[in-house]
């Protein structure tokens, strides 16, 4: 099984590092006041795909004020950056993909001179936006984002669930921020920011930052909103959505917001979210952002989710009525520690964001679910390893932890790799030492870039004892080399004993399991996967028939369900593969379906085709580009 699309084949290659005089803390004015993050200017935290060199002047705060213009399908109006230079640096380089800079000035309004530098198309670096500072310590900058902004998606009322109010969000990770505000877009650059958002009404707007006071209204059928992110934020977590939405309360500090004909059915989903909060606090301490919200997106949202402060994104497709996917929500909840807190201070170490998170995900699961769920969900992700090594061979570079290749590799090696390292090394120290020591790198690290390295060392110098446990941990193994080490702490073996069973009485007879109704969804998944990969049209629609797999309420068994017909050219299925192609953005598994269809050839080739060419339009960039990739499109 495979989770999680690649959304960059793109980034790094570590540049060698130029490293300039460390930016010296700020002593008085307005930035002394906010917490200013170090940059690292160790070789390995030097950010390939930023063009920003913040050892010379870096921001420190973004203020937006924003129209979302519905029809002309465009944002724009002035971002205001506070900015710490070094002594003597003259000039500031920010990140831009496509931006539309209408005129700089500084704070007193002289305008400053600046230059679009030359187009890195590869990976969406984009252009570096240099400006003359001339002394400034505020840069005031008028522009628009590009109609094809590629952070942004904007979708027609169709495309909603509601089908009468358009619709528009954002998504950041990894570099996309670049196409719709002009600052540093690098994970080790952390800004404070602030909004004002104007949107037609009765819109609705969220951001990834606390929404302040009551909604002004402007008289002209538009309203305006302000929002405040008060912590410094790796610039990839700014985001807003926009729509026909309302929020119910979960818990004191938890709730969620979704399109009214939605937020029944996506409140009872995410009903166990303030209990998760508890939880997580209890495990790894005190939930530092305020609120836990969240929202739950019309189905084009490209990912399952994305840990954006205290705001949540969240894809309607986890929702199966029984809370069965809320590893999703205790996974980007978790990401309020790891990642917004602590953070990769370049994506090759994206497994110290996505790694110790799913980790975490899973001890949330644990504790507000039980083991034994716990520990199926694990045996999940180990045979997500299994079969991805197994693919690629264990010795494939892209298979160690920090790499440039985690997302080329699905989520098997950042994610669950990364999961079962932490996993292994709480089972050779023990839990309580374990529990104590990833506390205190929260603690220490808390709203500060991180490495690979630092994470080694701070395990070596407050968590290992002696030569002894420091060999058993293979702790530079894990980190730095491909494949998994002997050392692993295998999932339980009894964790899906009856479900193995089932699945060798099928191989041995063709008997499918009664029991498969009342299976956990998890369970439900172990059977599908392991089932033979070759199966006649006649198995396939017995095991519909049986075990009602195309009628299956939970997404993420409907899409093993159809991935495995596609792989047998099953006829049958090909109306629902298009009418889930349709609606549904959700990379993941748009991508493995295409990608099933064009290696199905002559048979395949032609569907794929067809149905691309009806529902390319209504995919986000992200999920097109992988798309594209699969179908070998380069336009
Ligand atoms: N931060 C990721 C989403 C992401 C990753 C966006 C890389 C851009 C680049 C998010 O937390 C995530 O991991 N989502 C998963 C959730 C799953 C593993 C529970 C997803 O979308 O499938
Ligand atoms: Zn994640």
């Amino acid at each position: 099984m495979r989770r999680l699309a690649a959304p960059l084949a793109l980034l790094l290659a570590s540049t060698a590092c130029t490293t300039m005089e460390a930016a010296p803390a700020a002593t008085s004015g307005p930035v002394a006041d906010r917490m200013v993050s170090p940059i690292l200017t160790s070789p390995e935290a030097v950010d390939s795909s930023t063009h920003a060199q913040p050892q010379v002047a870096r921001v420190t705060h973004v203020a937006l004020d924003l129209d979302l213009d519905f029809d002309a399908r465009r944002v724009g109006g002035v971002a205001v950056l506070d900015v710490l230079a070094s002594p003597g640096a003259d000039e500031i380089v920010l990140d831009s993909n496509g931006l539309e800079i209408a005129r700089i000035t500084d704070g007193a309004g002289r305008e400053l001179a600046y230059e679009l530098g030359a187009m890195v198309e590869a990976g969406g670096k984009g252009a570096p936006l240099t400006v003359q500072l001339d002394g400034a310590t505020s840069l005031r900058i008028a522009y628009r984002a590009p109609a094809d902004a590629s952070a942004l998606q904007w979708l027609s009322a169709e495309q909603t669930a509601g089908g009468e109010h358009p619709f528009l969000f954002s998504q950041g990770q990894a570099i996309l921020n670049r196409t719709w505000i002009p600052t540093q877009d690098s994970p080790g650059i952390r800004q404070t920011w602030e909004a004002r958002i104007t949107a037609p009404k009765p819109l609705e707007v969220v951001m990834s930052g606390v929404r302040r006071g009551e909604p002004e209204d402007l008289g002209n059928g538009r309203r305006a909103f302000t929002f405040v992110m008060d912590k410094p934020v790796p610039p990839y977590l700014i985001a807003i959505a926009a729509g026909d939405i309302e929020f119910r309360a979960i818990g004191p500090r938890t709730g969620v917001w979704a399109e009214p004909s939605v937020i029944d059915r996506a409140h009872a989903e995410v009903a166990d979210t303030e209990a998760m909060v508890v939880e997580a606090e209890k495990l790894y301490g005190e939930y530092r952002w305020g609120r836990y919200d969240m929202i739950v997106l019309p189905p084009a949202f490209p990912y399952g989710g994305m840990e954006n402060p205290v705001m949540t994104f969240l894809t309607p497709t986890f929702v199966a009525g029984d809370r069965s996917n809320n590893g999703l929500v205790a996974h980007e909840l978790a990401h309020s520690w790891s990642g917004n807190l602590v953070t990769n201070a370049v994506w090759g170490d994206s497994w110290l964001n996505e790694g110790v998170t799913t980790y975490f995900e899973n001890r949330i699961v644990e504790a507000v679910y039980g083991k034994q769920r716990a520990e199926q969900e694990a045996a999940l992700m180990y045979a997500n390893i299994l079969e991805t090594l197994a693919e690629v061979g264990a010795d494939a570079p892209g298979t160690a932890l920090s790499t440039d290749g985690g997302y080329e590799l699905g989520s098997a090696i950042a994610y669950d790799k990364g999961a079962f390292f932490l996993r292994t090394v709480e089972n050779i120290v023990g839990r309580e030492r374990f529990d104590a020591w990833l506390r205190q790198w929260f603690d220490n690290h808390a709203f500060q870039p991180a490495t690979s390295e630092m994470f080694y060392e701070d395990m070596m110098a407050n968590l290992v004892r002696g030569a002894d446990e420091a060999e058993a941990l293979m702790l530079r193994e894990w980190i730095f080399e491909p494949g998994l080490p002997g050392n692993v702490a295998r999932p339980d073996p009894a964790a899906f004993a009856a479900v193995d069973g089932a699945v060798e009485a099928y191989k041995a007879n063709g008997a499918i399991p009664a029991a498969y109704a009342g299976w956990t969804a998890a369970e439900q998944m172990r059977f599908l996967d392991n089932l033979p990969a070759e199966l006649s049209a006649g198995q396939l629609a017995a095991l519909d028939t049986a075990l009602g797999l195309s009628r299956t309420g939970n997404n993420e068994i409907l899409f093993l369900w159809l991935e495995m017909a596609l792989e047998n050219r099953y006829e049958p299925a090909v109306p629902q593969v298009e009418s889930f192609l349709a609606e549904v953005g959700r990379a993941k598994f748009v991508r493995p379906l295409f990608a099933v269809l064009w290696n199905e050839g002559e048979w395949g080739r032609p569907i794929a085709t067809r149905i691309y060419a009806e529902t390319r339009s209504g995919y986000h960039a992200v999920t097109r580009a992988g798309v594209d990739r699969v179908l070998g499109r380069t336009d």
